[in-house]
């Protein structure tokens, strides 16, 4: 016999071994367990980091009712499910099992193969403990009727049964262990940062399949049109050389003197999410986030000093400058200092030193807010009622002027930029 008669035998070996692989994939079954009122406290806690409100909320919406769009460009449109315990269009008939499966596996109730868009490969770290207590949680709130919009995702991508594939492959579906060569707060840092906290979701690269780069990991990557920077450990690209006090002032209220403030998603994550929880978990954070692995690779830490811009930086783009003084300098100095709220203080602020522009660009468009302790701290969009050239003068020039960053977004840069999905805000 020919020896290429053995080629599609072995495809099909494979490919039968694969698919049996990726569709036998479950959890043990076990009853449903009684749920007690720590239950339902602890699981609020867990829901807050893992910020589950962020995505089951609809922009006016009721909390968790779903319906909050995901634009997932040339794949179609997704929107999030209703987890309310509403029994026709939440998930109030959803036992415990179901439950883990979806939170482990990605396996909706009745078999339903659920998008990685919903960050599950991250919880599939979470202990069966954490997942029914943040089920009990969910369980505890009043049960709102909504049903969300239908998905309008393109072939192949509307084939749900695909993601089996795509979980075999890059869900790791192993509960947190602790490393017992490792503190306690080390570990409790790795179960936030990496399950609850789903950082790596934004801030690690995807290949072509969408699925991790786990050798970049958290080496940063742009999506939805914002740049979720390198938080490894690296000391120029990453936060190796942000001191603790600005982590935690970062993390807690949204901006860290000398390193600027956070905007678009990483404000959403600090409002809802990461300035709710305890000082000792913010820690433990940092102390995981110090042990990652340095990726030298993104955007450099921009030079602070104050000679480091040349004092004329910018001035040969005179339609710039006119327009900071129009739309700006209200509110950041014409040296990117604050005028009133330490919000305002731009230098060190990596947007400003993206040789894409890519945050700047988001937030000259779009505007920003960041939910405080001081209350809610906002900048206006001024996409609205100006030029692209009005635009791209104005984040050509903050660039140069305060984060030394020659920048050459075009008018027809910013017009591209406005036909983006907007961040979720
Ligand atoms: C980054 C966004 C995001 C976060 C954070 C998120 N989800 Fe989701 N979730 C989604 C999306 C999108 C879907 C819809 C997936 C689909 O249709 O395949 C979904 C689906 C689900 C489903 C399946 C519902 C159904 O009817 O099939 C459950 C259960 C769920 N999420 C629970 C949670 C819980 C609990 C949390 C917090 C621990 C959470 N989600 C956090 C985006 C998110
Ligand atoms: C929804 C996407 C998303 C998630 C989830 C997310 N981030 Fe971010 N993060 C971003 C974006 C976007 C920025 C840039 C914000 C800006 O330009 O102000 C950012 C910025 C940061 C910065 C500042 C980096 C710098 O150099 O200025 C740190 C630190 C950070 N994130 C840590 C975290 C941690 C820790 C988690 C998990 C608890 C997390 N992020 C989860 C999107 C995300
Ligand atoms: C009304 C006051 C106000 C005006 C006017 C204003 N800003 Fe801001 N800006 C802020 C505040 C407050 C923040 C921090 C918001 C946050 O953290 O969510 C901010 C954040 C920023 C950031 C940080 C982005 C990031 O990725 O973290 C940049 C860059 C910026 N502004 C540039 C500009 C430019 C350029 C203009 C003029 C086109 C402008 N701002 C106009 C108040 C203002």
């Amino acid at each position: 016999m020919k020896r290429w008669i053995w080629i599609p035998v072995v495809i099909v070996v494979i490919g039968a071994f694969v698919s049996w692989r990726a569709f036998s994939a479950d959890i043990e079954s076990r009853p449903d367990v009684p749920v007690t009122p720590e239950m339902i406290e602890r699981g609020r806690y867990l829901a807050v980091a893992a910020d589950c409100i962020a995505c089951h909320t609809a922009p006016g919406g009721e909390p968790f009712a779903g319906g909050l769009e995901f634009d997932l460009g040339e794949m179609g449109k997704l929107y999030s499910s209703n987890i309310t315990p509403d029994e026709e269009t939440g998930i109030g008939t959803w036992s415990d099992d179901d439950f883990r499966r979806a939170m482990h596996l990605g396996i909706g109730k009745g078999g339903k193969r659920l998008y990685p868009a919903f960050p599950y490969a991250s919880y599939s770290m979470l202990t069966d403990e954490d997942v029914l207590a943040i089920k009990a949680y969910l369980f505890s709130l009043e049960p709102v009727k909504n049903t969300p919009p239908p998905n309008e995702m393109k072939w192949p991508y509307n084939q749900r049964w695909l993601m089996a594939y795509w979980n075999w492959l890059f869900n790791p579906a192993e509960q947190f262990v602790p490393d017992e060569s490792q503190s306690p707060e080390w570990n409790r840092g790795k179960y936030l940062v990496e399950g609850l906290g789903h950082c790596g979701e934004c801030h690690t690269p995807r290949n072509f399949l969408q699925g991790p780069k786990r050798s970049q990991a958290f080496g940063g990557a742009v999506t939805r049109g914002w740049h979720a920077y390198n938080i490894s450990s690296d000391p120029e690209h990453g936060i190796g050389s942000w001191t603790d006090e600005q982590l935690v002032s970062y993390f807690t209220r949204g901006y860290a003197e000398g390193r600027g403030p956070a905007s678009g998603p990483m404000a959403e994550v600090i409002s809802h999410s990461l300035r709710h929880l305890t000082e000792e978990d913010i820690r433990a954070m940092i102390v995981y986030l110090r042990s990652t692995k340095p990726i030298d690779s993104g955007i450099p830490a921009p030079r602070v000093a104050e000679a480091a811009q040349p004092a004329d930086a910018g001035d040969e783009n005179e339609h710039g400058r006119q327009m900071f003084a129009a739309l700006c300098s209200n509110c950041h100095k014409a040296d990117g200092s604050a005028r009133q709220i330490p919000y305002e203080a731009l230098r060190g602020e990596r947007a400003l030193a993206d040789p894409h522009g890519t945050n700047l660009t988001q937030v000259v468009l779009y505007g920003t807010e960041v939910h405080t302790p001081y209350g809610r701290i906002s900048m206006p969009g001024f996409g609205d009622g100006h030029t692209d050239s009005d635009l791209a003068a104005v984040i050509n020039y903050a660039a140069a002027k305060l984060g030394g960053q020659k920048l050459n977004i075009t008018p027809e840069e910013v017009a591209k930029r406005r036909t983006r999905p907007p961040a979720r805000l």
